[in-house]
């Protein structure tokens, strides 16, 4: 039996609850939670003890499942890792980019697992595209929020489009040459919308349009390859292929299309989507990476990319000017 410790029960520490109560051959031995209206709530409906000390929690478990915000990441995690205990700590990975740095290197010097909760990668949509060989030279990307106070302690760029980030950083197999970047804080002190273009080394252009202000919902993201546009749906959970038809592609919808080179067909491919919960299935994979001593899904490498790509948009969003 795996014992896990959860640090924050706010919003989202109540759906990790929920998700690690359906876990095999895991025990959430206890929660802290400085917040005592919080914590009530949760020894009442979960009958999990709450520790007062976030120390003595941390010494008797395997495990521990960071959930508080953000500014509390990177103490928590570093108390863990300095006892010898995997970790689970949600996105972004920490504050600052010299705290990510400080993760980075201990995790590394350590033996234990570390994953950094960037559940989109974990998203029925997406785990639909894995058997896809995407290679993309053009990406646009819309995620687009209702405004809600929670979250806004950290820019939209922090809060919404790191997780776009991180997905395009694990599909695009090439650095990063320039950005540019522009956005607006409307509601909050910083960043509420932003627009930004990341250019790859090796051609790839993403566009990526991020916002917490909006009337309605939206989480697309679009895929062009030399063969193919491949697009996936986060929110209504939906993934589409339109590609030249090949002779493996039976029984799919396909049409023809008069071009300079003659007549083409084009096939519409939906890759099934699997009927799976993402928040299940990344803390099923960390505690797969643990039994098995095999790397975590979304490491925290991952977790220190995504956040040095999101801090070098803040920056040029601060100067609103073109850097190459
Ligand atoms: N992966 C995602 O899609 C996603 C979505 C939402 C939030 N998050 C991340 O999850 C984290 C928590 O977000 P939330 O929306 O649940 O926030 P929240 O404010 O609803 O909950 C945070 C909880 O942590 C508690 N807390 C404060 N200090 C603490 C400490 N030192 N140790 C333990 N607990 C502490 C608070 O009392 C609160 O109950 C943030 O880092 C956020 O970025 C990720």
């Amino acid at each position: 039996m795996l014992k896990v410790g959860i640090f924050g029960v706010g919003h989202l520490g109540k759906f990790h609850l929920n998700n690690w109560k359906e876990i095999r051959d895991v025990e959430v031995v206890g929660f802290y939670d400085p917040n005592d209206a919080a914590a009530q709530e949760v020894s009442e409906k979960y009958q999990i003890p709450r520790f007062l000390d976030p120390n003595r929690l941390m010494e008797i478990v395997d495990a521990v499942d960071i959930v508080a915000p953000t500014n509390y990441h990177h103490q928590l995690c570093i108390n863990a890792i300095r006892k010898g205990k995997h970790v689970f700590v949600e996105k972004p990975l920490a504050n600052t980019m010299d705290e990510a740095r400080e993760l980075v290197k201990l995790a590394k010097e350590s033996n234990i697992k570390f994953q950094v909760g960037h559940v989109e990668r974990f998203n029925p949509a997406f785990i639909a595209t894995q058997n896809l060989d995407i290679k993309p030279m053009f990406i646009e990307v819309h995620r687009l929020a209702e405004f809600n106070p929670r979250g806004t302690e950290v820019s939209v760029i922090l809060d919404l489009m790191i997780h776009d980030i991180d997905i395009i950083l694990s599909l695009v197999k090439s650095e990063v040459k320039a950005i540019s970047a522009s956005g607006v804080a409307v509601m909050t002190d910083t960043p509420d919308i932003a627009n930004v273009r990341i250019e790859f080394n090796n051609g790839c252009v993403a566009n990526l349009t991020s916002s917490r202000i909006s009337m309605k919902k939206m989480r697309k993201m679009r895929l062009f390859q030399k063969d193919a546009y491949i697009g996936i749906d986060f929110l209504a959970k939906r993934t589409e292929v339109i590609k030249l038809k090949t002779d493996q592609d039976t029984e799919v919808l396909s049409f023809d299309v008069e071009t300079t080179h003659g007549k083409k067909t084009i096939a519409v491919v939906n890759p099934p989507v699997p009927e799976i919960n993402a928040i299940k299935k990344e803390l099923e994979a960390f505690v797969h990476a643990i039994t098995t001593n095999s790397p975590t899904v979304v490491s925290e490498v991952d977790g220190f990319r995504a956040m040095e790509v999101a801090h070098l948009i803040l920056q040029k969003i601060k100067n609103n000017t073109i850097v190459g």
